[in-house]
């Protein structure tokens, strides 16, 4: 296993993530982000710590990896939000975007929702992988296609503990 971003790292780059995004928004206006599961979770606890009070959140479940390192390419809506979008400021936060479908199924079901505006953040990207062009806001770290585990990221359930960020050499 072969550490690519350590815990540092990680909380590091978040901090910038959260200033650019709060800069993007009116002071005065609240920010709901809506964390992806399960990835996601790790990243989310720490991006709304990282933010100001004015953020609310709720998480959305999907299933698209079925024990294995490659995407079926069929996305599943696991657990639904339990807060109205409609007229906020949502943020989708995921923990990376790989093919691209899970996030493009997520933003077509959101924006539905008439949010007053949808944008994106991702700790992870790996462009060279994308299938569909899907517009990505925030961006922690982009990376080469390895897959990793780690801080919320999986292999077959296992791993999302873990502290830093590594490539899963069996894989
Ligand atoms: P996409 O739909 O292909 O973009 O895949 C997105 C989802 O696949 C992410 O939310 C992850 O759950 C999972 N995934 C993609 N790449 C990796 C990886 O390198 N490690 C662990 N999970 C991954
Ligand atoms: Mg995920």
């Amino acid at each position: 296993m072969t550490v690519l971003f350590d815990a540092d790292e990680i909380q590091r780059r978040i901090a910038e993530l959260a200033v650019q995004i709060e800069a993007d928004y009116p002071p005065d206006e609240e920010v709901h982000l809506v964390g992806v599961l399960k990835g996601g979770f790790v990243f989310m606890a720490d991006l709304v710590r990282a933010m100001s009070a004015r953020v609310t959140l709720d998480f959305i479940a999907v299933s698209s990896y079925q024990q294995s390192t490659k995407s079926s390419g069929e996305v599943r809506l696991v657990k639904d939000v339990d807060t109205r979008l409609e007229g906020r400021h949502v943020i989708i936060v995921e923990d990376i975007v790989d093919t691209g479908l899970t996030l493009t199924y997520l933003q077509d079901i959101l924006r539905a929702r008439a949010p007053r505006t949808l944008r994106t953040a991702c700790l992870l990207s790996k462009p060279s992988r994308r299938l569909v062009n899907v517009k990505v806001d925030y961006i922690g770290f982009t990376i080469e296609d390895q897959f990793v585990i780690g801080y919320g990221l999986d292999f077959a359930e296992k791993y999302r503990n873990l502290p830093h960020i590594a490539v899963l050499d069996e894989a």
